[in-house]
């Protein structure tokens, strides 16, 4: 096993070594601003480090690694696009700096990339990643669809919030895990714990990118503070606000989320208040903590050594005090 430092250097080694800049410059380009703007690079960091858990060599997990990443790189260019987003990673988006076509065609060019990286695996691996990762990209168009669906209905529940959560976040970080565990052919009970250890912690790690979303630092965030309240997005926050609300914060926050001012500061700020006042933060507080603790509960029954769930551990307690 190797630190988390040194898990993200390897998959930015082979990044640098596999990505040529090719003719049309207006295609590529792009796909190396948003790669080359880094990232946390959590997922491909998970599939290499549930690798080395199950025993195999991380490099043997590199291309899957890498596939998994430029995907993701992929869903946030047009996911920015969808959610009309200014800023990623502390820059431009791809679409500002561009254009949305620009940023359509570079993005439907890294789903095909991360496929091909596929092809480096011996054809029962390759089978099994390929299902895996068809199966996941489809549930994160799903679950994309549901979110902007969302912005424009008043009555999403919390079953469904949580839902288009996992499908649109928490299955992509649970396939993450379990090509590792595909590639080093660890048996089947535990290629299916590692990969609901993983949809728990997306499903926490989305929490959070919500909580982030509105109460981030914009000097650190990385993206533009308030995005989701602007774009009347149906997050844990909004519907634990509803639910805890008075009558009167309730009819505020229900026409809050119905306008689309020109300046978004004074909507921004009373939703926050409402958000604080209501007790939604402490809610969502709680269940990033939930979600985290089932993750770990599920690791108990891995049949791995002691110390690498340990690691594990220790990587979704870091994800959980992260700021950006
Ligand atoms: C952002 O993902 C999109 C979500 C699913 C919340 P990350 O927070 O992993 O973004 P980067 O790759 O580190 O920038
Ligand atoms: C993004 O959810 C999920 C995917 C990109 C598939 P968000 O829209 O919350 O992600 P950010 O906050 O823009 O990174
Ligand atoms: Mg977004
Ligand atoms: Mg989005
Ligand atoms: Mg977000």
């Amino acid at each position: 096993m190797h630190p988390i430092a040194q898990y993200q250097q390897f998959i930015a080694d082979f990044l640098q070594a596999e990505l040529e800049l090719k003719e049309p410059r207006n295609l590529y380009e792009p796909i190396h601003y948003i790669l080359g703007l880094g990232g946390k690079r959590i997922r491909p960091v998970l599939t290499l480090m549930t690798a080395e858990i199950f025993g195999a060599n991380y490099q043997k997990a590199l291309p899957a690694a890498l596939a998994v990443e430029v995907f993701h790189n992929f869903s946030l260019i047009h996911d920015d696009i969808m959610d009309d987003a200014p800023l990623r990673r502390g820059h431009e988006t791809v679409h500002e700096k561009w254009n949305v076509n620009t940023g359509i065609l570079s993005g439907d060019a890294m789903l095909i990339l991360a496929y091909q990286y596929f092809e480096r695996y011996q054809p029962a691996v390759f089978k099994e990643l390929a299902q895996l990762f068809s199966k996941t990209a489809l549930e994160v168009c799903e679950g994309q669809q549901w979110d902007v669906d969302f912005e424009n209905r008043d009555d999403v529940s919390q079953e469904q919030y949580l839902k288009m959560i996992e499908y649109k976040t928490a299955v992509l970080v649970a396939a993450a895990m379990k090509m590792g565990a595909i590639i080093a052919e660890t048996t089947e009970q535990n290629a299916a714990l590692i990969y609901d250890f993983g949809r728990h912690l997306g499903l926490a790690f989305q929490l959070q990118d919500d909580y982030l979303d509105a109460f981030g630092d914009p000097e650190t965030f990385g993206k533009q503070v308030g995005g989701d309240i602007i774009e009347n997005k149906k997050t844990y926050l909004y519907l634990k606000a509803l639910e805890f609300a008075s009558p009167k914060d309730r009819e505020q926050l229900l026409h809050l989320y119905s306008i689309r001012p020109e300046d978004n500061t004074d909507k921004i700020n009373s939703v926050k208040l409402i958000f604080n006042q209501t007790g939604a933060v402490t809610a969502t507080k709680a269940a990033i903590e939930d979600y985290t603790q089932r993750a770990f509960l599920t690791l108990e029954a891995l049949s791995i050594a002691p110390e690498k769930k340990a690691i594990l551990r220790q990587f979704g307690e870091g994800l959980m005090a992260r700021k950006v």
